[in-house]
């Protein structure tokens, strides 16, 4: 029952009513008995600017970010967590006594996917990262804390591939980062042995011209837009042997570690997938 002490959660973005996280979160609340509420609200994208002074306003307990607000928040934040400054895009934030902390959970939800899915040890692996958006970003500072030998983004807008190198090069000393056009040519040069597509919607059917039989067999492709029925490439991967991954897993494992920034109370991914009932995805 939701009274004068319930906790009042949100996911702002725009668009967002399509968004799976207000039945996973209520869900969540009610299973675990925490007096707590979750709610989308759907924000005028030319408001990014309110959406810290609004938050501490209403005394909201904690948000998620969407599409187009988890770059455009940064300056409203207090601090940010080392995945959030990687990844230089936040899509939790949590507030204590008022003062706002941006976190970013993606990298971390796609290693634990990528780890429960397929066991791959990434020690040495040279990855390409199609898209240097905050997705693209977050993923690649996840790689990298793993010990991976390289992360190369392939990007539309130089600039933003090089903010990239440019953010994670002095954080993590012992892997190699790169910046090259997203093109099917500089794609084909170099057996990645692990590529991650995290251009967003536009940008999807690029991938689709690109070739994949120079990619050597046991090397992962994971697609990180959970919501394609039919990601490219994905047939092409796995008749030359390559490890396909959809980003539903992803999904899983950044909204459960998003809950537990907001409550404290860890669930796990079958949890998480349950409450959801996506398990046939
Ligand atoms: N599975 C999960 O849990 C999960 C979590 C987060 C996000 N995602 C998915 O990841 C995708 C990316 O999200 P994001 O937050 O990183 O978005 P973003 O910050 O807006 O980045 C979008 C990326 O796509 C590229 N792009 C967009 N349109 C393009 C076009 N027409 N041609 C070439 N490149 C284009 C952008 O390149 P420029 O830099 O040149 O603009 C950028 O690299 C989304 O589709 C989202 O649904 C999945």
């Amino acid at each position: 029952m939701i009274t004068g002490r319930t906790q009042v959660f949100a996911l702002l973005g725009h668009p967002i009513r399509h968004s799976l996280s207000p039945a996973m979160h209520n869900e969540l609340f009610r299973r675990l008995d925490i007096d707590a509420v979750y709610v989308a609200l759907d924000v005028a994208p030319d408001r990014a600017d309110d959406v810290g002074t609004a938050f501490r306003t209403l005394g909201l307990a904690g948000c998620n970010l969407t599409v187009p607000f988890k770059e455009r928040v940064l300056p409203s934040l207090d601090a940010l967590s080392l995945a959030a400054a990687c990844a230089g895009a936040v899509n939790v934030v949590v507030s204590e006594g008022g003062r706002l902390t941006g976190h970013n959970t993606d990298g971390e939800g796609y290693l634990g996917a990528l780890r429960e899915e397929l066991g791959v040890d990434l020690a040495g692996r040279d990855c390409a990262i199609l898209g240097a958006g905050g997705t693209g970003r977050a993923v690649g500072a996840a790689l990298a804390g793993a010990g991976v030998a390289s992360v190369t983004w392939l990007n539309r807008t130089r600039a933003r591939g090089q903010a990239a190198v440019e953010a994670m090069a002095p954080r993590f000393p012992g892997v190699r980062f790169a910046s090259a056009p997203l093109d099917a040519a500089v794609f084909s040069s170099r057996p990645w042995s692990l590529v991650v597509n995290c251009l967003s919607g536009p940008g999807v059917p690029l991938v689709s011209g690109f070739d994949v039989r120079h990619l050597p067999r046991g090397a992962v492709w994971t697609d990180a837009n959970y919501w394609m029925a039919d990601p490219p490439l994905f047939a092409a991967c796995a008749a030359g042997g390559v490890r396909i991954q959809r980003g539903i897993g992803m999904l899983m494992h950044q909204g459960a570690r998003s809950f537990e920034l907001f409550t404290g109370r860890a669930v796990d991914s079958d949890t998480v997938r349950g409450v959801l009932d996506i398990g046939g995805w």
